[in-house]
């Protein structure tokens, strides 16, 4: 067995809310005017969980699913979502990654609403803009939730096609995710199936919605057919190439879509942890049969400030700034228990919640620098806004101008980057590498 396959999951007609079955309007706080165009519902709850090798856990599910069930929206819809917590203690929140919510709907436990404890319901409410691959997640003890599975995707597809989409016949959404079972970590890479081989028909154009559930960077590998990169955190790149062989880093939290066109041979998605690592989980795409999970020796990374055609003026909105920040990303060790050296993760030689908060105008056009002094990637995520990269290690980005909610900053490197002040409330930026957050590498981001 190549790697372990999440089972129980299936596509959100599942979560669809049949239409009869009332939402209690009492706990909104988006937009309460107004038929939804979507609404789902989403029970978390314990349940034994089995996968492809056999392993056992016990797992904290959306819908009893794991990962949780993937919801699909439209652009411009108004989407409900009624959370509902059957029995994890400590309560839960739903964040929708990606998504710029208004500050009420943004799913963080203690800061923009109370923990949903056991037998509690709670509705959000909003309006979705931001197309492309995005994911939902669990903001209360997130670094435990997450890993339990308390995630899913959140696909919001075009209005129309824009010309820049590139159709395809067949879709599906990956999870690079690690947990424990027992004593172990187990790496796994998820499809929302119980399938380890998938027939495509040669011919078919696939989309690989690829996300990194975990909190580490992996390194996603395709080999058998060239491929192209067509958006990174769900947003569109401007006119990318087909390449072949290069190892697609994601850091935790970020989503890469990738396109190909099956053969009449078999193709092979891995993951690895970096360029020198094997494979640590994969599965075939194959035209009949099983196929065989093959990889090629090619090690190069894919650069994705690199990539692309430069697109005129993107940039244009930020040449002056009317705020500043520096984020330098560091740790210290706080001495040894368990037989680890421990640690705090710290954003300018402070631990959360002692970071100090970045204060901003609504307008303000707001410039932040992030040096990264460890030895540790730290994947910055920050809530409620899109940033645009400026530069990397000082060489300002002549590539397809890249637009993230979650940037991945590699030890030693320093990058800059741009976004406007336009959703106001009480935000989070911290490292999705989820144990760094708990142990410190957080702080807000405020304005009203
Ligand atoms: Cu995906 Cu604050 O998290
Ligand atoms: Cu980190």
């Amino acid at each position: 067995v190549l790697n372990d396959h999440f089972s129980h999951a299936e596509h959100s007609e599942e979560a669809i809310i049949s239409e009869t079955e009332m939402i209690s309007v009492t706990d909104l706080t988006g937009p309460q005017e107004g038929q939804a165009d979507k609404s789902f519902k989403l029970e978390a709850a314990k349940k034994m969980v089995q996968l492809s090798s056999g392993v056992e856990f016990e797992a904290w599910t959306f819908n009893g699913q794991f990962p949780g069930p993937e919801l699909v929206v439209q652009e411009g819809d108004l989407v409900e979502i009624k959370l509902v917590n059957k029995d994890i203690e400590a309560g839960v929140t739903i964040h929708w990654h990606g998504v710029d919510v208004p500050n009420a709907e943004d799913g963080v436990a203690g800061m923009t609403q109370n923990a949903v404890r056991p037998g509690e319901t709670y509705t959000y409410r909003f309006i979705v803009e931001e197309t492309g691959s995005h994911w939902y997640h669990s903001h209360q003890v997130s670094s435990v939730q997450v890993q339990k599975g308390l995630f899913g995707a959140f696909t919001i597809l075009p209005k129309e096609d824009k010309g820049e989409v590139i159709d395809h016949s067949m879709e599906l959404v990956t999870f690079a995710h690690e947990f424990q079972s027992g004593r172990d970590i187990v790496t796994t890479l998820g499809l929302l199936d119980t399938l380890e081989h998938h027939e495509v028909a040669p011919g078919t154009k696939v989309r690989l919605r690829l996300m990194n559930s975990s909190s580490n960077t992996k390194h996603y590998v395709l080999h058998g057919v060239p491929y192209t990169v067509v958006a990174i955190d769900g947003y569109d790149l401007h006119e990318p190439e087909e390449f072949s062989g290069k190892m697609l880093p994601i850091g935790g939290g970020g989503r890469y879509d990738v396109v190909f066109t099956m053969p009449d041979s078999t193709v092979s998605l891995g993951i690895n942890k970096d360029s020198y690592t094997n494979t640590m989980a994969g599965i075939v795409f194959s035209s009949g049969g099983q196929g065989d999970f093959t990889l090629g020796d090619d090690r190069t990374i894919f650069d994705p400030y690199s990539y692309g055609s430069p697109l005129e003026g993107a940039l244009s909105e930020f040449t002056s700034f009317d705020r500043q920040f520096t984020m330098v990303l560091d740790m210290f060790y706080i001495g040894f228990y368990n037989g680890k050296i421990g640690a705090t993760w710290a954003i300018n030689g402070e631990v959360f919640p002692n970071v100090p908060t970045f204060m901003v105008q609504e307008g303000d056009v707001v410039k932040t620098t992030v040096v990264n002094r460890t030895f540790a990637d730290h994947p910055m995520h920050l809530h409620g806004h899109h940033i645009h990269v400026l530069s990397r290690n000082g060489k300002s980005l002549t590539g397809s101008p890249l637009v993230l909610d979650t940037l991945l900053v590699k030890p030693g490197e320093t990058y800059e980057y741009a976004f406007v002040a336009n959703n106001p409330g009480l935000w989070m930026d911290h490292c999705h590498n989820l144990e760094h957050a708990a142990l410190g590498m957080s702080m807000h981001l405020a304005y009203s």
